[in-house]
């Protein structure tokens, strides 16, 4: 298990999106250093812990839809459903924790981790594409022509 470092390629253009990414990632990396640190996190901690990522999640992808209805993304629809089957899958996990049943955490956190990288390089990326096209044409259209 590794500490994410971030880099150049998770960055999609968009300033909001951006700060919420790295958000995110100092968020799983605090995560990650409380459970190999050996400081014996009971499982009450390493829940509200997770609870907190797992809300700031939610938020960030709130915020990053609205960003796509602003804009009039072309794939809103797609992405809005893979954020959703996320939350889903994760909403689980924490019932279970909840039921008082075991999880692996560390599983659970490598799991996180893949999920939002890929997720930001492969799909959060093509939203500052139409970002930046939106802004140009908007810019382009205040021109006086003259
Ligand atoms: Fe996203
Ligand atoms: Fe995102």
């Amino acid at each position: 298990m590794s500490k994410i470092q971030w880099r150049a390629m998770f960055e999609v253009g968009v300033p909001s999106i951006d700060m919420q990414h790295r958000k995110l990632v100092g968020m799983i990396n605090q995560l990650e250093d409380a459970l190999t640190s050996g400081k014996g996190l009971i499982n009450e901690e390493i829940g509200a812990v997770l609870i907190q990522l797992v809300e700031y999640t939610q938020y960030h992808f709130a915020e990053e839809e609205q960003v796509q209805r602003d804009i009039g993304y072309s794939e809103l629809k797609e992405h809005t459903e893979s954020h959703r089957l996320l939350m889903a899958q994760v909403k689980a996990i924490l019932l279970k924790i909840k039921k008082g049943g075991t999880i692996n955490v560390f599983e659970m956190m490598n799991f996180l981790r893949d999920w939002l990288v890929n997720h930001i390089i492969r799909e959060d990326r093509k939203i500052g594409v139409e970002y930046k096209r939106y802004y140009a044409r908007l810019a382009e259209a205040n021109i006086p022509r003259g």
